[in-house]
């Protein structure tokens, strides 16, 4: 969840290293720090607040240095203070260190250095760490081939439960830093006279494409011009350099106020790219490159099994229905956080998906680890190339979304949407969908990005409805069949940009308790396309009506309402049932975001939330 950026070479490390962790701000926001080498010794700025408090920090100390290590930091051990804030450094003075993840024997570990003289100024985990490190390298001897803080640091891990990506220096060498990752990601930036470690792509590519993925278990050592890799136990590694495919502009704003807007406006592209040949020469299925399991292995599959979180799920959610409604296969979906634990039994022709737009979720890796653990192929939807849950996955489909910023995910989201659809329209033509449903189907899915550009077009048209109804504290989400997880996921955007309390149902459980609360103070959208339920859902729009709840209504272009049932009405280009939840989807994300830029609320970094969740 935190960020952390190091950087050795030959230019100054303080600009670098703070423009990078402003780049991955949106993965955690408390507080700040940089550790920096400056005339032999460490020095350290840290703020508590966002990147730019840290900068003006910095900025008065005027580090030169060329070596150096920062962090941006979301809580977990200890509150948001400048003492928690990270870079710590161990009570001699020797080593600085940053760290992301979970130390769960720290407080066995504090106690033993507390009887070796060790003093603690936070209440962090990571601080513990620090002074373990300088404790094996108290007693490590002193070498020529900076072996020391090396070993140190391999030491120190070997003692250590939990996780972790951190990155280490030493007083009076600033020739080296040692980097270790065990459950949170890493990546080594392989530049020209000058090396990079980061914890996600977003800090490097300012400088370099080329990349090195670290895994689990591995520590680097880094100099200005060269690094190593080895794991814990010593085997060494041959590394394998990557090249990023995207460049600093996707990590940047331009003319947008937010990331969120901009994301939203970015989702035709992002569609059309999560298409990008991936349908058959007759036009009438969808093909995946790395599913990495036959055609014949697919059809043996009886049962789909998906897992994610938060918004993630609700894409799952919606994939389950279009399985099941164009191939007429079971599919079950469930929070990876319950999975990991919940020893559900599984059929032996089931098939595991995972979705996360990061690749990196804790709760879904450890859903993926556990289906795997239990022999089941799991395959993986993911926009991250090279994330670990791409890596562990057995196969997999890749988003091509684009780098998603805004911690609210929207652009990933309605791509990972349309993957669902196409994997419903493949397995579909496995069975029983005919050739000429297939051509219809993957036509209304190359026809949406430009639904989805029409559908931007009323941006203007919901920020003044946003503008009527962004005092309210209360709001229902209410939708049906495929669009019942689009009024969830609405409910969620909803308060987690604006902090509106906001719940979805299915329309007609309204009446089975939520009704309770519906009065002119808790207004309610509607999600009411044409269609066979279209009636049902104008009743229940009456029912909220009788008892003077305020009523939003989506509907299709062309449907016209009872007079006076709905306060506001939103309408959507009418579409094939396979592309209405991302069509539907458009208006939930701008309503949210205008109700939030209205409450006067920071969009793309809202309070309490970090981008991707690495901890459990
Ligand atoms: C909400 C949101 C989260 C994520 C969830 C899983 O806008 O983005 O609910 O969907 O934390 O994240 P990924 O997809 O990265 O695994």
């Amino acid at each position: 969840m935190c960020g952390i950026v190091g950087y050795i070479g030959k230019q100054k490390a303080t600009p670098f290293i703070i423009e990078g962790l402003k780049r991955l701000e949106y993965r955690g926001y408390d507080s700040a720090g940089v550790a920096v080498h400056q005339d032999g010794s460490i020095r350290v700025a840290k703020k508590t607040g966002r990147v730019a408090n840290l900068d003006k920090e910095t900025a008065r100390h005027n580090f030169t240095g060329t070596c150096g290590i920062g962090h941006t930091r979301w809580a977990t051990h200890g509150g948001v203070t400048d003492a928690n804030a990270h870079p710590h450094v161990s009570s001699d003075g020797k080593i600085a260190l940053v760290h992301n993840g979970v130390i769960e024997n720290y407080v066995s570990i504090k106690k033993f250095l507390t009887g070796k003289g060790y003093t603690f100024a936070s209440e962090t985990d990571s601080e513990v760490i620090c002074n373990l490190i300088a404790y094996h390298y108290d007693k490590e001897p002193e070498t020529a081939d900076s072996s020391r803080l090396l070993e140190s640091v391999r030491k120190t891990l070997s003692h250590v439960e939990g996780t972790y990506g951190m990155v280490v220096t030493s007083e009076g060498n600033s020739e080296e830093l040692v980097t270790a990752r065990k459950g949170s990601p890493l990546i080594l930036g392989i530049g020209k006279d000058e090396n990079i470690v980061a914890s996600d792509v977003s800090a490097i590519v300012a400088r370099t494409q080329n990349v090195v993925y670290l895994n689990d278990n591995e520590i680097a050592h880094i100099t200005p011009d060269n690094f190593s890799i080895t794991t814990v136990d010593q085997s060494s590694i041959t590394p394998v350099i990557d090249t990023v495919d995207w460049s600093i502009e996707n990590a940047e704003m331009g003319d947008h106020a937010h990331f969120m807007i901009k994301e939203i406006f970015e989702q035709p592209e992002a569609l059309e790219n999560a298409m990008r040949g991936r349908f058959s020469e007759d036009g009438s299925t969808a093909q995946f490159g790395g599913l990495n399991i036959s055609a014949n292995e697919f059809r043996g599959v009886e049962r789909f099994m998906f897992c994610s979180c938060g918004t993630g799920l609700h894409a799952c959610m919606v994939t389950e229905h279009l399985i099941e409604m164009f191939a007429h296969v079971p599919v079950e979906c469930d929070y990876a956080s319950e999975f990991r634990y919940r020893n559900t039994p599984l059929f032996r022709n089931t098939l595991f998906f995972v979705m996360s737009q990061s690749g990196e979720t804790i709760d879904t890796l450890a859903a993926l680890r556990e289906a795997k653990r239990k022999g089941y192929k799991v395959l993986a939807v993911n926009n991250v190339v090279g994330s670990t849950i791409a890596r562990e996955a057995d196969g997999g489909i890749y988003q091509h979304a684009g780098h998603e910023v805004g911690v609210a995910s929207t652009k990933a989201f309605t791509s990972q949407l349309l993957i669902g659809a196409m994997l419903a329209l493949y397995i579909g033509r496995m069975r029983d969908l005919s050739y000429g449903a297939g051509v219809d189907f993957v036509n209304a899915l190359k026809g949406t990005p430009e639904l989805v550009r029409t559908g931007l077009k009323q941006a203007s048209h919901i920020q003044a409805i946003a503008k009527r109804f962004a005092h309210y504290e209360d709001m229902l989400f209410l939708g049906r069949m495929s669009l019942f997880p689009i009024a969830l996921e609405g409910a969620l955007k909803l308060k987690e940009i604006s902090y509106i309390h906001a719940e979805g149902y299915p329309s007609a459980e309204m009446k089975h308790g939520p009704i309770a609360l519906i009065s002119e103070k808790c207004p309610s959208v509607f999600l009411a396309p044409k269609g066979e339920l279209f009636n049902k859902t104008v009743s229940s729009m009456q029912e909220i009506k009788a008892r003077k709840g305020p009523v939003i209504a989506v509907i299709t272009e062309g449907t016209v309402l009872p007079e006076g049932l709905a306060d506001e009405i939103i309408t959507i280009p009418d579409c094939h049932e396979a592309v209405l939840p991302i069509v539907a989807s458009i208006p939930m994300q701008l309503l949210s975001y205008y109700i939030a830029v209205e409450r006067g609320c920071d969009v793309d970094k809202p309070r309490n939330l970090a981008k991707s969740v690495t901890v459990e």
